[in-house]
């Protein structure tokens, strides 16, 4: 209908019209920007915008709710980024009363406590909810930042801004307080905006916890303002100066600050305590009226926190004791194969849906064949040997978010003439040989590149978040553009020539594949905007067996660019010489991770692929970690005999906070060797080889007690 067509309308009709097109655009601007999936074509879009200003023009009262002014107006909107002050760490589970004791004596025998001496800790519910760093200033909330990957996160003070539970303003707090927490949504709020969402035809959500998560995560300040979100908090980031000098004295202080925390957190004096203390929020937990999964325990002392420290994604001071799985039972309808992206075949378990702790569940995972044939990787039995075969019945649980597992089997309901489960030895998806190495207990399929299901899920996992996180290009995109003949894209290169490939091609991307010309635009846009990438990304980008986020960064670090990297990775041989040497003496790169690394370089298909990707890229240096003013970073420490003041790990964790590299023997790359009495052979070989040799007290003058 033309514009002009407006002015004849009745004043009904025309209101009608307006709400009718008004839902159109606020679905298409849901559609392209928040769940990065446009719907319709840009043109059309432009023409149900002009249509509602026509109708505005005559009725200006529709103006103010009109979504043309909202999200789709400004079409680059996503969050900004912001980089912690303090990462944002997550913890370390225990899943039995064993792992709680075991977590007790690693703090003790890394503080190296006498037995008789007191180790205070406290316990508190683990929300189920997502992280939120709140950054005051003066007593201002100048920021919140969500997790992220826990280095940077998405700034979202806008939508924190409107959560009831989190002041504007403090009085008596320190110049600079990071307030860290949980965002959550109680259960009775949870039901009642899925009656609302139901209601106006909008999705609803699976469980509070993603209910929380989506309504924080708005572009809309608006849409976060009218969800009823709730904020617990429990932990810091950066300071100006202490809260406390124990867990409970902080938590108390956020609270006298006007923050809500958790009534249920409390001390305990010894493991038994810890046990009552769980069992009790357990016992309360159908009662709170909130989800928890679980019970945080934390040093109380701060200064035995800071002691401790962090491993690289965990503090070694706290540590959630999970409660147990939720369980159902339900009908195994098939089994399905899935490649992975290093090639393993991974049974996964199509149910008949089932309600397992309030989420429904239609797959399970089923691990490898062994596990389903009933037994271990060391062929001893598990459920007692039972097999699980096609149309049985069996037991589900899932714990916290992850995927559901298959727990039993019940054979007193086994269909008649149901039949082992055969496991293929050849990969679905390329029809390859899929062979199981000696000591492994999967099942990998050996077609590399050409397999195309590896490729996939290489290319997936090119674009995820720790990696290249593509706006716009995410697994859904990178599906259509494999299968594309027109504008292909078959492995990570291609990503960089799509541009030029679109621009040189007759059939542009704007007019397939639900792609407008704003959308193709923005979609080149933010691949150029990765073009310049730091190395740690690069790495892990690969995809590589074994290297994972952390593995990604220990390497870059280490190598700093990569030129150096790529020079050692083709110049070492697996098992020997020096490139190998210096490749398996860093800290937590073991001869597993470090062969398949120097494997990738020199698999010949593989090292074409990644020749060809860094062609297109300009990769960042890497620093090494910032040790400004450590006297000892760079340096290579070894140390020897037993030491008096701290145990080995601590004293080990310390030298590498201050980017130390310690090494377990003496060489000539050692620059110093810390001796403690008894030192034998390790002392001898430093004085051969005049490695400076200090004791113990002088190590902790030099680095500052
Ligand atoms: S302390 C340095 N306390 O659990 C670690 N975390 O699985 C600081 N969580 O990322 C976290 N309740 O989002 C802490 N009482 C609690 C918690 C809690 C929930 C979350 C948090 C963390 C995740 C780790």
């Amino acid at each position: 209908m033309a514009v002009g067509a407006v002015e004849r309308m009745s004043e009904a009709e025309a209101r009608a019209d307006w709400a009718r097109i008004a839902e159109e655009v606020r679905r298409a601007n849901r559609a392209y920007h928040a769940e990065d999936a446009p719907e319709i074509s840009d043109a059309d879009y432009d023409a149900l915008k002009a249509r509602l200003r026509a109708l505005e023009a005559r009725f200006p009262d529709l103006a103010a709710e009109s979504p043309t002014e909202e999200v789709g107006a400004a079409p680059s909107e996503t969050f900004a980024k912001v980089t912690h002050a303090v990462r944002m760490l997550s913890l370390e589970n225990a899943f039995s009363e064993e792992d709680a004791a075991d977590f007790v004596e690693r703090v003790r025998s890394f503080l190296n406590l006498a037995a008789e001496a007191e180790l205070a800790v406290t316990a508190e519910p683990k929300i189920d909810g997502l992280s939120l760093s709140l950054r005051y200033e003066k007593g201002w909330l100048v920021q919140a930042a969500t997790r992220g990957d826990g280095a940077v996160g998405e700034n979202v003070t806008d939508n924190a801004r409107t959560i009831a539970d989190i002041p504007a303003r403090l009085s008596g707090a320190p110049d600079l307080l990071e307030v860290r927490g949980e965002v959550y949504m109680s259960h009775a709020d949870f039901a009642a905006l899925n009656a609302r969402q139901a209601a106006a035809g909008e999705k609803t959500f699976a469980n509070p916890r993603n209910a929380a998560a989506g309504s924080l995560r708005q572009l809309d300040a608006g849409i976060t303002a009218a969800r009823p979100l709730r904020f617990f908090a429990y932990s810091w980031g950066a300071l100006s100066e202490p809260l406390a000098v124990t867990q409970i004295g902080a938590v108390e202080r956020l609270a006298a600050l006007g923050f809500q925390t958790n009534p249920r957190t409390r001390v305990c004096r010894s493991l038994p305590e810890m046990m009552v203390a769980y069992r009790e929020i357990e016992q309360a937990r159908a009662t709170l009226g909130y989800d928890i999964d679980g019970v945080v325990y934390k040093i109380d002392n701060l200064a035995l926190q800071a002691r401790l420290g962090f491993r690289s994604t965990t503090p070694r001071w706290a540590i959630a004791h999970k409660f147990p799985a939720e369980l159902a039972w339900t009908q195994l309808e098939a089994i399905d194969i899935q490649v992975g992206r290093t090639g393993a075949l991974s049974p996964v378990a199509r149910l008949k849906p089932v309600t397992v702790g309030g989420v429904v569940v239609s797959n399970a995972t089923l691990h490898n064949e062994d596990y389903i044939a009933g037994r271990d990787a060391k062929g001893s039995p598990i459920r007692e040997g039972k097999d699980i075969r096609v149309g049985d019945w069996v037991q589900v649980y899932r714990a916290g978010d992850v995927i559901p597992k298959i727990a039993d089997v019940d054979l007193s309901q086994r269909p008649e003439g149901a039949e082992p489960y055969f496991f293929p030895h050849r990969c679905p998806e390329c029809g390859s040989d899929a062979v199981r190495e000696e000591g492994d207990a999967v099942r990998r399929c050996t077609g590399g590149l050409i397999c195309p299901a590896q490729a996939v899920e290489k290319l997936k996992h090119f674009v995820s978040r720790g990696a290249f996180d593509i706006e716009g290009l995410g697994a859904k995109q990178i599906e259509m553009f494999f299968a594309d003949d027109q504008l292909p894209i078959r492995e990570p290169a291609d990503i960089f020539t799509l541009a030029a490939r679109d621009a040189a091609n007759l059939t542009k991307l704007k007019n397939r594949d639900g792609f407008g010309e704003r959308s193709a635009a923005n979609l080149f846009a933010a691949i150029e905007d990765r073009r310049a990438i730091p190395l740690n990304r690069v790495i892990f980008a690969l995809g590589i067996r074994h290297v994972g986020e952390s593995a990604a960064n220990l390497l870059a670090r280490n190598y700093g660019t990569w030129e150096a990297f790529e020079a050692a990775m083709t110049g070492a041989q697996v098992g020997e010489g020096p490139d190998w040497q210096a490749l398996t003496a860093i800290d937590g790169v073991g001869d597993v991770l470090a062969a398949s690394v120097v494997n990738a370089f020199h698999q010949e298909a593989e090292r074409a692929s990644i020749d060809r990707l860094v062609a297109q890229l300009k990769i960042a240096e890497v620093a090494r970690p910032v040790t400004e003013g450590s006297p000892v970073a760079g340096k290579t420490v070894v140390f020897t005999g037993t030491l008096e003041k701290m145990t080995r790990a601590e004293a080990k964790a310390r030298a590498e906070a201050l980017g130390a590299k310690v090494a377990g023997s003496v060489s000539a790359k050692t620059d110093l060797l810390v001796a403690g009495p008894g030192a034998g052979s390790k002392a001898k070989e430093a004085e051969r080889l005049g490695v400076e040799t200090i004791d113990e007290d002088a190590w902790l003058r030099l680095i500052g007690g």
